[in-house]
């Protein structure tokens, strides 16, 4: 069962954009009974105003651009580095639109998560709120799951259903969705980091 060596527990945080996920865990982890400590940011984007979210509050930041690599292997292992140098205990994946290969999923094994916008498994990929849409569906929302090799396919750790609303666009309803991702984020990654976490098969059991 992976747990938490020391308190608070070190999280860094991967985010390709603007970063309203990562502002959400970083107001939680300001109250000393969150249990986490967010030591650093990540992103593939050099501007990402995710990043900018980091600098403005003294949170180390860092940027491992795709675009820097000869191919995927090589992305995968540099930003393994850069991940591992902050000692991570666990790794949240908040807006970061890219896959990561199983370089990278083995040294974090079990400890990385993501939030998307959508109810899993349905609308994987970079588009849900579009797709969901698009599909006509009546409720759409918001998973907290563990990243394994696939899109969006890991084990879930916690969904929350968010209503479509007949007039609304993809930005009025991705807009409702992250309202309840950033309390849904925050709540699955502090209780993840306050009392660890098992995972068996598909089924993750957090206290
Ligand atoms: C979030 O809604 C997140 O779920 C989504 O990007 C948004 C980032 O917002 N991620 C994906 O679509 C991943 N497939 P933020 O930068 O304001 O946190």
């Amino acid at each position: 069962m992976p747990s938490i060596e020391q308190a608070p527990a070190r999280v860094v945080v991967l985010a390709s954009g603007a970063g309203s996920n990562l502002v959400a865990l970083l107001a939680a982890s300001a109250d000393p009974a969150y249990g986490a400590e967010v030591v650093a940011v990540g992103s593939d984007v050099e501007h990402a105003p995710a990043l900018d979210r980091a600098t403005e509050r003294g949170v180390a930041s860092f940027v491992e651009p795709l675009s820097a690599h000869p191919d995927r292997a090589s992305w995968n292992r540099a930003l393994a580095d850069r991940v591992a140098a902050h000692r991570p205990d666990l790794v949240v994946c908040a807006g970061f639109m890219r896959i990561l290969g199983a370089t990278f999923l083995q040294r974090f094994s079990e400890r990385i998560v993501n939030t998307h916008p959508a109810l899993l498994p349905a609308f994987p990929g970079v588009h849900a709120v579009r797709d969901a849409l698009a599909y006509g569906v009546r409720v759409s929302g918001v998973t907290v799951h563990l990243v394994d090799a696939g899109v969006d396919t890991g084990p879930v750790l916690d969904q929350r259903a968010v209503p479509v609303l007949a007039d609304d666009d993809e930005a009025s309803l991705h807009a409702r969705i992250k309202d309840a991702e950033h309390e849904l984020l925050a709540d699955v990654v502090g209780r993840m980091v306050r009392g660890g976490w098992t995972v068996t098969g598909r089924k993750v059991t957090i206290p």
